[in-house]
């Protein structure tokens, strides 16, 4: 029986946003990550649409205060000085004024731009923020495609596992034993004195991950350089969808506001649905590849529903993976677990190797919905709302009874159940 936890209100959802609020730009949480995150910003921005279309925009200039001369839109910019993360922004040594990260993040944000800008309420303003916004994405989206493309494959370069946003999927456990691990971090972590340590990454995880931001460092962070250099490079399958919907998602804005720059944004969808195929298991599953080895992934994510989200597959495989969707469902009693729970390495507690999140199931269900699976779309809905009413506004779920763990009173896990109306 599913007790119902009386924080997961509307009122209680918007309570935290505005709590997170640091002035103009929501930290995911205070205390595991307190400044601004960029996929996070996406989600919160369509949670502050369902109340206040103003603060919503606002949300999204400023984390674009931190985008580069490159065009790339950083993972983190450090607004203001905070206690509590590891690492900083002195750690991190980009020279960027606000302080940023290095590596970027999945953009849904140009996705979440044209949702504001079709659903805002301020239909003059959506116009004025869209017109406003659309040269910074177009920027981002050309620094994906230029510096992280340089062959213009098709497929993005992503040089870290922080850059996918699922930090430690068992998609990275190949190309990071690739990496030579040059420092013990162990004792500067400060998750682990916020959350459980067997809800987050292991040691061993962060020595790798802090040796590929000292090799970027090493390069100067030289945008060219490090998308050729850097010890860790692979096609992130979560990227590469996301930014084909955001492909497709500028397209749509770039007509609406009538931007000379549809001929290009197609150049880049041929390319992409072109090489696509690079990225199929022989089992038909979606896998990331890992472009130094050449190996894809030998586990199956929750990125494996994704190209419905992108719109990159056909009918056949579409249905291929509403199969597969019920297969997994067999094993787990709350969709959709972030890897695949009959994997040996499936760990139900740990971060992206096992736990739901909710910001994955939104982006699943729209897929599914796209292909005309809506039997499994309410379905993941109904999880969804079953797990938040159970457990609040949590970072993370288990899947097998839709225990919260990770972080509490979680932004973009608020934002996302406002905005997908998982309250009501
Ligand atoms: C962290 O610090 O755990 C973050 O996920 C990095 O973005």
């Amino acid at each position: 029986m599913l007790i119902r936890n009386p924080e997961a209100t509307p009122e209680s959802a918007r309570t935290i946003l505005r709590r997170n609020d640091r002035g103009g730009y929501t930290v995911p949480n205070g205390r595991i990550y307190p400044f601004q995150w960029n996929w996070d910003s996406g989600f919160v921005a369509l949670g502050y649409l369902t109340f206040d279309d103003k603060r919503a925009w606002q949300e999204l200039d400023a984390l674009f205060a931190g985008q580069w001369d490159d065009g790339m839109v950083p993972h983190i910019v450090f607004h203001k000085p905070a206690e509590g993360y590891y690492p900083g922004p002195e750690i991190w040594g980009t020279r960027h004024a606000p302080p940023t990260s290095g590596i970027s993040q999945p953009p849904v944000i140009t996705s979440a731009v044209l949702r504001l800008f079709r659903e805002a309420k301020d239909r003059e303003a959506a116009g004025k923020n869209a017109r406003a916004l659309f040269p910074k994405l177009l920027a981002w989206h050309r620094w994906w495609h230029e510096t992280r493309d340089p062959e213009r494959s098709g497929l993005v370069t992503s040089v870290h596992p922080w850059e996918s946003g699922r930090d430690n999927l068992p998609d990275w456990d190949a190309p990071l034993a690739a990496v030579t691990p040059k420092l013990d971090v162990s004792a500067l972590r400060k998750d682990i004195t916020h959350v459980n340590a067997d809800e987050r990454p292991s040691h061993d995880f962060y020595n790798r991950v802090m040796t590929l931001v000292e090799e970027a460092k090493a390069l100067g962070w030289n945008g060219a350089r490090v998308a050729r250099e850097l010890s860790f490079r692979v096609c992130d399958l979560g990227i590469q969808c996301i930014l084909m919907r955001a492909d497709r998602d500028l397209r749509a804005l770039a007509e609406a506001l009538s931007q000379p720059v549809v001929g290009e944004i197609d150049g880049w969808l041929a390319q992409e649905s072109a090489a696509f195929g690079r990225l199929v298991a022989p089992d038909g599953s979606f896998r990331s590849l890992d472009l130094r080895s050449g190996q894809l992934s030998p586990a199956v994510t929750a990125a494996t529903f994704m190209p419905l989200y992108a719109r990159a597959v056909d009918a056949a495989a579409a249905s291929a993976l509403a199969r597969l969707f019920e297969q997994w469902m067999t094993r787990v009693a709350f969709a959709v677990p972030s890897t695949d729970p009959s994997y040996p390495g499936f760990d139900p507690q740990r971060y992206w190797r096992g736990p739901v999140w909710l910001i994955m199931n939104f982006m699943i269900a729209d897929g599914f919905v796209a292909y005309g699976f809506d039997h499994i779309a309410d379905r993941i809905r109904r999880d969804s709302r079953a797990i938040v009413r159970r457990s609040g506004f949590m970072e993370y779920f288990d899947p097998r009874d839709g225990r919260g763990l990770g972080g509490c009173d979680f932004s973009w896990s608020a934002a996302i159940a406002l905005y997908w109306g998982l309250l009501d």
